[in-house]
This record gives structure tokens, C-alpha cells and sequence, in this order.
């Protein structure tokens, strides 16, 4: 199998850099640098033109939402109709990628950065003139690095992205804000990152390896009147459930928006 990768940023990197060695992989980027990195990464070879890239596969479309106007302009024409587009951008539906690029079949995702230590995950929707063949290859794809969610309705995408797609960067943020909090109180910034990240690690695999909800596992380390409990009363009073909701919302118009 032949993959070009059209776009090769934070995200394309993390998703590819699993499937090195499962496909053929030509890589490019209009400054060189990041399709030159991904390249190396999966033994590919980078192209300075569009235009040069052999004939693939699939086509993975890896820019931003706002660069694919352009994008699609300069790529149109030079895709087989054989081929397969799979997309990763927040927001565009699989309707403007046919019309912008003139292909039928196409894979819209919805992946995460965590693909790059094999703990991501990919929301996935094909447009019906993808085989099921091919869908079941893209799927093994991914599988290198993510977990993959099958949606049948498009507009599902749109919801999860600001859960699992953005989900990641509020992850960073919470650490941040604790271990800056850490250092003020005195502890070196290198042992804060760390201890914080071990918790976020040692508590998301609680996360996924129990059968108790969320719920159950933060009760049970809830002493009623202890030090976790009083944190979480402030949580819970400062309005931190409707803040997240908030925060939900606006990212996921904003997924809306890009569509349009
Ligand atoms: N980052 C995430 O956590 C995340 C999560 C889920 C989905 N996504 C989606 O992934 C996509 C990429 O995000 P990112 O964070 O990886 O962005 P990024 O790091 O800025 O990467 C964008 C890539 O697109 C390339 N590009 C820009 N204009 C182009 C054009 N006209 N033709 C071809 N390539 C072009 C850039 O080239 P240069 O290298 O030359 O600048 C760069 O390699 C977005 O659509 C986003 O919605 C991202």
C-alpha cells in the first residue's frame, strides 16, 4: 500500500509514526522541514512538489482546517480516482472534501496526539463509496497507535472532537497549572512535571483498566472531610462541572464553524 501524507504536522507525525514499516510513505509539506522528519521517521521519501508524488493509495489530507482551501486547490487533479482520502482535520465535512478535491471515497477521523506512545484515539467515518476492505485496512492503520471508534453518522465527529480530539491539551493544561503550583510551593520544577505526570498516568490506566465508573474510583479516594474531599468541594462550589461544559460547548461550535 501507498501512502502520501499531505501535510505533516504535530498530528499527522503522531499518527503516522506508529505505522512505519505497514505501508510505502511519501511525505510533503509546503516548507520541507516536518514531511522531511516524518520521512525519516517511517524510511518515506519527502517531495518538494505535489505534482511529483506518485500515484498512491490513499491520501492522508494533514493541515489545518483554514489551510484547506488552499491546499485542495493545488492537490486537485493529481489524485487518482482510485484513491482513498483520509482526513484529520477538525471540523471539514466529508462533503466539502469531495467537492474540493472531485473523490468519492473518503475517511474522515478524528485522531489524537497520544497515537505517537500507542494510547490514542481515533473517531472514524467513511463516506459509502469506501470499500469495506479498505475501511478495514485504514482501520488496521491506525490500530498501530490508536484505539479506533467506528461512527455511521458524520455529525458524531464534531461532537467528540472537543472530548477525545481536544481532550489531550486540557490533560497538558491541568498539569501545568498543578506543577507551576508545585514549584511555587516549593518543590523543583523537574520533580513537579514528574510527579504530576505519573499521577495522570497511574490514574488514567486505573481509568481504563477497572470496571468501577469514574465516579466509584474518585469516591474511594474521597474520605468524607479529608484533604481530597475538601479540594474537590472547592471544585465542585467555583462551578467546575458548568465551566467544563462551557469550555465543551465553545470548542464544539467551533468544530461547527469550520465545516461551514
Ligand atoms: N494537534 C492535535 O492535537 C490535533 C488533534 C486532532 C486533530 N487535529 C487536526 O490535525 C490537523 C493538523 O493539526 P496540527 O496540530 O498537526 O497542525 P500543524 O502542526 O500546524 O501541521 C500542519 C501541517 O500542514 C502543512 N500545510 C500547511 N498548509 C498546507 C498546504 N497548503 N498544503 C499542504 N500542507 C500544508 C504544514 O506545513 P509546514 O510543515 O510546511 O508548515 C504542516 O506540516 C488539523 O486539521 C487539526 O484539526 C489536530
Amino acid at each position: 500500500m501507498k501512502i502520501a501524507i499531505i501535510g505533516c504536522g504535530n498530528m499527522a507525525y503522531a499518527l503516522v509514526a506508529p505505522m512505519k514499516g505497514m505501508a510505502k510513505f511519501y511525505t510533503y509539506s509546503p516548507s520541507g522541514i516536518r514531511a522531511s522528519v516524518l520521512a525519516d521517521e517511517v524510511n518515506g521519501t519527502q517531495f518538494e512538489e505535489l505534482a511529483k508524488i506518485p500515484a498512491a493509495d490513499i491520501y492522508m489530507i494533514g493541515c489545518k482546517p483554514q489551510q484547506f482551501e488552499e491546499l485542495a486547490k493545488n492537490i486537485r487533479g493529481l489524485i487518482p480516482n482510485s484513491a482513498t482520502v483520509i482526513s484529520i482535520m477538525a471540523g471539514i465535512t466529508v462533503a466539502k472534501i469531495q467537492k474540493k478535491l472531485n473523490i468519492e471515497a473518503v475517511i474522515r477521523t478524528m485522531p489524537n496526539t497520544p497515537a505517537i506512545v500507542g494510547r490514542g484515539v481515533v473517531a472514524l467515518h467513511s463516506s459509502c463509496a469506501v470499500s469495506p476492505t479498505i475501511v478495514e485496512k485504514i482501520t488496521k492503520l491506525f490500530e498501530s497507535g490508536s484505539q479506533v471508534f467506528s461512527f455511521d453518522d458524520e455529525s458524531m465527529i464534531d461532537v467528540i472532537t472537543p472530548f477525545s480530539g481536544s481532550g489531550p491539551a486540557y490533560l497538558f493544561e491541568l498539569g501545568r497549572i498543578f506543577s507551576e503550583q508545585m514549584v511555587q510551593m516549593g518543590v523543583s520544577s523537574e520533580i513537579a512535571q514528574k510527579m504530576i505526570a505519573q499521577t495522570f498516568a497511574g490514574s488514567a490506566q486505573m481509568m481504563v483498566s477497572s470496571e468501577k465508573s469514574f465516579e466509584e474510583l474518585r469516591t474511594d479516594v474521597t474520605s468524607k472531610n479529608g484533604v481530597t474531599y475538601e479540594a474537590l468541594k472547592v471544585f465542585q462550589d467555583s462551578g467546575l462541572p458548568s465551566i467544563a461544559k462551557s469550555a465543551i460547548d465553545a470548542a464544539y461550535s467551533r468544530a461547527k464553524e469550520l465545516s461551514l
